[in-house]
């Protein structure tokens, strides 16, 4: 039977283009889980879309005089468009100013407020007096109620990751005029937080697969009990409360966005002409919710969220959220604003998905931060994925057209070539369960051992040579890396899809490579192979300066 697996993915900002810590972070890690998953025949339900209100967005809107709309959708487009370049495959990709988000994000406001969940409540808010407006949290700045950092936002801190109210913030000033706002009372919407704290606490406990950053994270969070907090803000842009009387208010993009994953379910069930099949994942009870998200995004789904669905009732509740940590860039922390930042869509104008995602992966931020330098990048091109990979596949495929016209010979195996498919199929079976495992490095890891020890058994039966003393032996050799290569494209096609649907060209497999399954595969004697051609390229080493010339500009 196969599994039903929900693949949500942290929703990106649309106020920018995506960076490498992005990638890192989450895009590359739930697009290997999701494809593994497919290959395994499972049905996988990946989701995610552009975060398309909030504040962020206004400020750039005004500063660059031009509606928030045309700010999402500048960034909605390029983000799409780097999907499709980096090879990230979507069951859909929408965004949060969709007709259908605003709908079923009403509609759930409305349950929750009948049920109780959501209550009015007068509020003490700060409102900027030069400006006559009540000032949202990303508008007010000040020191971090927590651990006294500067520049904290009016909801959250980057330097601690807390969230706290913007009343909290020390010396807070308005960022539009600089003023010191006052407190002022108004009438806002409240989530009962409070009620879903021992429910979460006790959920919580069950979660002994959570990685302990995560766990971690929440528990310290929630041990200062959950409160109350406003879920409207008095702002024009986002989605109005569906309230008489209050429909100038807008609903809080946190509490919006993450229905976003129930939301774009309904919609791709919709697009599918099975408007209940989105259920299968959400309301039945074997179905496994997977949530892939940086760690500045951890309380939002491992409290916020299931609190939320808790209030609904009958909606399944994250079975892990593999949260990466962070991503530093030649050894300092990653800053947009300093444009100290890789952006993904540059890298994708010179080079190829693979290698990004290559490096990325094998130095993947998942229980520690790591570093991404132009150096190592370099380096894994050239030596690992140019001298182990792809030099495994081209000296194989070569000699097989030079000496036997390009068909797989046939093969009479010894004790090493029996020894060197009986490691790949241990490899085979050790990379699926890091998949599963969401030890992405460590699968991707595996793989590649793998391939240099095809390198060392084609060093050491030296097919050259042999090709003059014994033919029939060399048929072997040959036909045993054929197998090999062909064990290796399967496994590394979550991690490297595109060269991996290359190498299914170059094997002259049959169906397409996107159809491939997760199964040991053997290539018959006879067959023949696609003419050779290089997987990856070597890149000069002059692009380590160049690039790195072009960070802090
Ligand atoms: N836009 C947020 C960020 O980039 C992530 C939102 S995830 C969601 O940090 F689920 F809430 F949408
Ligand atoms: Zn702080």
């Amino acid at each position: 039977m196969a599994d039903h697996i929900f693949v949500g993915v942290a929703w990106p900002y649309a106020n920018g283009p995506l960076h490498l810590g992005h990638a890192a972070g989450c895009y590359l890690p739930a697009d290997q889980f999701a494809r593994y998953h497919r290959m395994r025949g499972n049905k996988v339900l990946m989701v995610s879309g552009t975060d398309e209100h909030g504040t962020p967005i206004t400020i750039t809107a005004n500063r660059e005089g031009i509606t928030p709309e045309e700010v999402s959708t500048r960034y909605h487009n390029i983000i799409v468009d780097t999907f499709k370049k980096l090879n990230i495959q979507w069951e859909l990709f929408t965004g949060t100013h969709t007709k259908n988000h605003q709908e079923v994000v009403q509609n759930i406001f409305l349950d929750l407020y009948k049920k109780g969940y959501i209550y009015l409540q007068t509020q003490e808010q700060l409102y900027c007096p030069a400006e006559e407006v009540f000032l949202p949290d990303r508008y007010v700045e000040g020191k971090c109620p927590h651990c006294g950092a500067e520049k904290a936002r009016g909801d959250q801190c980057d330097a601690c990751g807390r969230t706290f109210d913007a009343k909290e913030l020390i010396e807070p000033h308005c960022k539009l005029c600089g003023a010191k706002p006052i407190v002022k009372e108004t009438d806002h919407f409240f989530f009962k937080w409070s009620a879903f704290n021992d429910q979460i606490t006790n959920w919580l406990k069950e979660k002994k697969n959570f990685r302990p950053n995560v766990m971690n994270f929440t528990t310290n969070y929630l041990h200062e009990g959950l409160r109350d907090s406003a879920i409207t803000r008095d702002m024009e842009w986002g989605i109005p409360v569906p309230i008489e009387g209050y429909e100038k208010k807008r609903i809080y993009v946190w509490w919006e966005a993450v229905i976003g994953y129930l939301s774009a379910s309904m919609l791709w069930a919709k697009e599918q002409g099975q408007p209940d099949l989105w259920k299968e994942w959400w309301q039945n009870d074997k179905a496994k919710t997977y949530y892939f998200i940086g760690k500045d995004n951890i309380p939002f789904h491992s409290i916020r969220w299931p609190a939320v669905l808790m209030g609904l009732g009958g909606l399944n509740l994250p079975t892990d959220i593999p949260a990466n940590e962070f991503l530093n860039l030649e050894g300092r922390k990653l800053s947009t604003s300093n444009n100290w930042a890789v952006w993904v869509n540059d890298y994708l104008d010179n080079y190829d998905p693979d290698p990004l995602r290559y490096a990325l992966t094998v130095t993947a931020p998942e229980n520690s931060d790591s570093d991404f330098s132009w150096a190592d990048f370099l380096r894994r091109n050239n030596d690992e994925l140019v001298g182990w990979w792809g030099n495994l596949v081209n000296r194989s495929i070569s000699f097989i057209h030079k000496h036997f016209e390009g068909k797989v010979p046939h093969a009479d195996k010894t004790e090493e070539d029996i020894e060197l498919l009986n490691l790949a199929h241990q490899t085979f079976d050790k990379v699926a369960k890091c998949l599963e495992n969401c030890q992405f490095k460590q699968g991707l890891a595996e793989a590649m051992e793998l391939a240099r020890a095809g390198n060392r058994y084609f060093d050491a039966q030296a097919p050259w040579k042999e090709i003059k003393v014994d033919r029939e032996r060399t048929g072997t050799i040959m036909a045993t890396m054929v197998q090999l290569i062909a064990c290796l494209r399967v496994m590394l096609h979550p991690f490297l899809p595109t060269t991996s649907s290359k190498l299914h060209e170059l094997l002259n497999l049959p169906g397409t490579p996107e159809e491939v399954k997760w199964i040991l595969p053997v290539i018959e004697e006879g067959h023949q192979l696609s003419p050779a051609s290089p997987l990856f390229k070597k890149l000069d080493p002059s692009i380590v300066e160049t690039e790195r010339a072009k960070l802090g500009k």
